[in-house]
């Protein structure tokens, strides 16, 4: 890479509307450090995004698809070392290597510092720093918090928009002295005098940072998703996970929680009406059980999408707990999204949606594996090369992804928006598992409920980079996303489940991946999964039987409603049966877990996992 020109600072041009000193010096800081050649404020309008989106066109960063067929859409197309969250290169900087836990990632606050004031000194040469305020939540609600973002990528402004409500409101509610979550990112390429750009600028050194004790996220060297979306995984997962434990220890509050969870609502054909949130590891169908569409036998249920990535959850005043949707938008996976499997999802992407990585058509439309049975007969796969379905590699990147606003979902919620949030009767925790974890179950109590969430396991999938399809254990779907110790993170849960009491969401776990000889799924999935949603529901209406076993509270075949599906009881039992021996092993793998997080890991889980062994001994 050439030198970068060590351009003097550029004009701040704080627009007048902006009165609060502390984000104008903080921009001039980081300004002074990065040198960027200019510095734009963001104020979220249309006009400022076609804009920006009109000049990555000019660029080569995105092409607008054809306006006939996907009006104001645009596909980019990233550097192909640059497609996946990083969990590697992800810290939590604490002050103690303690208060990270044994997850994460963590160097000295001061060392990392040291490392990134190198990397960043210089590293917006030529180009522009957006100054980009968000709220992660409805505007003003005292659920949701403020972060502003200072990237040089026009890329992560215009999604930023999509993602959070992104604009000059944000500034009305920060006044002249509120709190603000500062995040700074940079695609880590310095441009020289006359040095001409590339499509899709960034490093093959990367650093994804939090420091917790000051809230600040600094991310280097990736324009991609998670790594760049600052609002995204480091803000409303990592930081505000922190936030939430921090709130408790203070003893300000009982605390609240950020979660990975979608939130869903479900009206029963009577009208009676539940909401929902499931936590489930990345890529393993969130967004479409989020749009889920009841088999046509659920005539009069209706299901309705408050969020499809992450939750903030806080007891309201009433006992129970509330949650919002702290995101705007979805940055959803497209390889596997088509009519059949999510069709509201499909129709979000009708129009105003940004693709990255997905193939283009002939027609200037997009494609992906998936979408439709037949791959047509020549595409521009996501690297900008010649494709036919014998090249024998894949079109789109299996972590391609749609950028659209929550707004052009056809089911969102009414309450979507409401800033007091939504009151949860259930916590769903599902792993994406072959073998092992039967279709759902039932939590006697908070604690049981709260051990199922901690030694979840999944297989790996395309969403971070590194191997697929290994078992690993994600706690709570929450892995790659806890900003502190996870140990006293299971303990926040503890603590706040005794906080609520009776009103505590029931608990359940799920697998709908559970394979047959040939390593086909048995369970159909999507729509189908109301079935278990409607037992669930009826169970915490006191209206559904069950058995007890081992883990918790199971159905029987009779328990589900099978109308307008031929599912029989065998196929039934194969996803429903618990292998002794399998469970052996299994817990054989919560005790290495136990062990990694010994230090403050609640007792009380230990002693859970004694009770399953006892009863599997039986
Ligand atoms: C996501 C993820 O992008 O979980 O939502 O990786
Ligand atoms: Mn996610």
């Amino acid at each position: 890479m050439n030198q970068p020109v060590m351009t003097g600072v550029a004009a701040l041009n704080v627009p007048a509307y902006i009165k609060h000193q502390k984000l104008i010096d903080w921009v001039a800081e980081v300004a002074a450090l990065t040198r960027p050649a200019r510095i734009y404020w963001c104020d979220g309008s249309q006009e400022e995004y076609d804009r920006l989106c009109g000049e990555m066109v000019a660029a080569g960063t995105m092409k607008k698809l054809n306006q006939a067929l996907r009006p104001n859409s645009y596909l980019a197309c990233s550097d192909p070392t640059d497609v996946a969250r990083v969990e590697d290169r992800t810290f939590i900087c604490s002050k103690t290597k303690e208060e990270a836990g044994p997850t994460n990632n963590w160097m000295a606050p001061a060392e990392m510092r040291t490392t990134l004031n190198g990397l960043f000194d210089g590293c917006m040469a030529g180009r522009t720093l957006y100054v980009v305020p968000f709220s992660m939540g409805p505007l003003g609600s005292p659920i949701a918090h403020i972060g502003v973002e200072l990237s040089d990528s026009p890329y992560v402004a215009v999604n930023m928009r999509i993602m959070t409500r992104m604009g000059k409101a944000v500034y009305d509610v920060l006044g002249t002295d509120g709190d603000f979550v500062p995040a700074i990112h940079t695609v880590g390429a310095p441009l020289a005098e006359g040095q001409q750009d590339v499509a899709w600028p960034c490093n093959a050194t990367k650093y994804i940072v939090h420091f917790p004790e000051t809230r600040e996220i600094w991310s280097y060297g990736s324009g991609y998703g998670g790594n760049a979306l600052l609002g995204k995984k480091c803000f409303a997962l990592r930081i505000a996970s922190n936030m939430g434990f921090q709130e408790a220890q203070s003893g300000k509050s009982a605390g609240w929680l950020a979660e990975h969870m979608l939130i869903l609502g479900v009206e029963s054909p009577e009208g009676k009406k539940h909401y929902v949130a499931a936590a489930f590891p990345s890529a393993c169908g969130k967004t479409n059980f989020a749009m889920l569409i009841p088999p046509a036998s659920f005539n009069g249920w209706k299901v309705t999408t408050i969020g499809d990535d992450i939750a903030w959850i806080k007891p309201g005043a009433d006992g129970r707990l509330y949650a919002i949707n702290p995101e705007a938008g979805y940055f959803g996976v497209a390889p596997g999204t088509n009519t059949k499997t999510n069709s509201n999802c499909m129709a979000c992407l009708g129009e105003n949606t940004i693709f990255t990585n997905v193939a283009l058509t002939d027609d200037g439309d997009v494609w992906w594996e998936g979408l439709t049975k037949e791959a047509p007969a020549h595409l521009i796969d996501w690297q900008g090369k010649d494709w036919t379905p014998a090249s024998g590699t894949k079109a789109a990147h299996p972590n391609a992804r749609f950028t659209v606003a929550a707004t052009q979902n056809p089911v969102i919620d009414p309450a979507w928006d409401d800033p007091a949030g939504v009151p949860i009767s259930a916590f769903i925790f599902g792993g994406r598992r072959s073998t092992t974890v039967p279709l759902v179950t039932e939590a006697r109590n908070w604690v049981e409920g709260v051990y199922m969430a901690a030694t979840m396991g999944s297989e790996t999938t395309a969403a971070a980079a590194g191997q697929m399809g290994v078992v690993r254990r994600d706690p709570f779907a929450m892995l790659p996303f806890i900003g502190y110790n996870m140990s006293d993170y299971f303990q926040h849960w503890l603590n706040l489940g005794q906080k609520v009491g009776a009103h505590a969401p029931k608990i359940y776990c799920v697998n709908w991946f559970r394979t047959d000889a040939d390593g086909k799924f048995v369970w159909p999935g999507f729509g189908d999964n109301m079935r278990v949603l409607k037992w669930m529901l009826e169970r915490i209406d006191g209206q559904a039987s069950g058995v007890e076993n081992v883990f918790g509270v199971t159905p029987e075949f009779k328990d589900l409603n099978w109308d307008g599906l031929n599912f029989t009881q065998a196929q039934f039992d194969q996803i429903t049966s618990i292998d002794k021996n399998a469970w052996t092993e299994e817990l054989k793998l919560h005790a290495e877990l136990f062990e990694k997080l010994a230090y403050h890991l609640p007792q009380e889980l230990v002693a859970t996992k004694a009770e399953i062994e006892k009863r599997l001994a039986n």
